[in-house]
């Protein structure tokens, strides 16, 4: 699958999330998705299936470098000590020596960026992490992390799907050459249903959902984890890969509302700053 090269790491472009399946249950799904060719999978010690994944990539048999595995810090824990105890836990928990990308999940706002990074860049000398991002900044943040701080952010993750703008975000990453990784991009689920999206599927012989995706996937520096219990989603996001849409096809998704955040907790920061 074609990867996004960034920081010394390759992203494959469509990977496999892992939001809402807590526990053991989460195990016997993962197997199925590494068994179908998934090799990007993405976690978050918040997640609270840390030890299913890594039951999921033992049962596997795959070698530990054919494999691209993302976990995250909690915003609670981004102080130095917290942030070295949640990595150590994450590893414990993933059966892992070290972790292709460790995120920080959410901004906080109290957090000591500059000390946050530089504690990240110690994992990276270390090697129990191969390279670091964050999810949910805004541009104000991520220009703080990048051109004061001088992170070496190898991505960022954000909600980005048919349904919400982010050309914006997309506008200050492409100028670093920085991918975005796109979660929720099935707009949680909603995707399926739309029907501007399933006529564009028909007129392809695909869904709506792989049209999402195949939306997604031709950005340049974009990369999507859609996530799906069900083995038959599974299979069919990874054939979005093959999808090719027309102008007339992104006519039509431009012009969809392009407002419509779902992942809106309380501790987010101004998305707009
Ligand atoms: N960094 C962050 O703050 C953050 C926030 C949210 C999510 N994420 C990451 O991004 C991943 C993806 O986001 P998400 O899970 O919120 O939403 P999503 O991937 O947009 O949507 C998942 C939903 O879509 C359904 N689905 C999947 N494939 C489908 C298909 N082909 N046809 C119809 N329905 C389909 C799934 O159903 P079933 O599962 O029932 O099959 C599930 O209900 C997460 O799992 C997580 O790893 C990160």
């Amino acid at each position: 699958m074609e990867a996004l090269k960034t920081q010394g790491i390759d992203l494959p472009r469509l990977g496999f999330g892992t939001f809402r399946m807590p526990g053991g249950g989460c195990q016997p799904v993962v197997e199925s998705a590494l068994e179908l060719g998934y090799r990007h999978i993405d976690t978050a010690e918040m997640y609270q299936n840390e030890e299913a994944v890594g039951a999921a990539i033992t049962a596997s048999g795959l070698a530990r470098k054919q494999l691209h595995l993302t976990t995250k810090v909690w915003h609670e824990n981004l102080a130095q000590d917290a942030l070295r105890r949640a990595l150590d836990a994450s590893l414990a928990k993933l059966g892992v020596d070290y972790v292709d990308l460790y995120m920080v999940h959410w901004p906080s706002r109290d957090m000591d960026l500059g000390a946050v990074m530089e504690t990240m860049q110690g994992f990276l000398q270390s090697g129990t992490v191969r390279s670091i991002g964050v999810c949910n900044f805004n541009v104000t943040m991520l220009r703080k992390a990048i051109e004061e701080v001088g992170a070496p952010i190898a991505c960022h993750q954000i909600e980005y799907h048919a349904f919400l703008d982010q050309s914006k975000m997309l506008n200050y990453l492409r100028e670093k050459g920085i991918p975005l990784v796109a979660y929720a991009p099935l707009a949680q689920g909603r995707a399926a249903s739309d029907p501007v999206l399933q006529a564009i599927g028909t007129k392809h012989g695909a869904t709506a959902a792989q049209v999402a995706l195949a939306w997604l996937l031709e950005q340049d520096g974009v990369a999507v984890i859609p996530k799906a219990q069900r083995r038959e989603s599974q299979k069919s996001n990874l054939d979005a890969l093959a999808v090719k849409l027309d102008d007339e096809d992104r006519h039509a998704i431009a012009a969809l509302p392009k407002n419509h955040r779902f992942v809106t907790p309380p501790f987010a920061p101004e998305w707009d700053a």
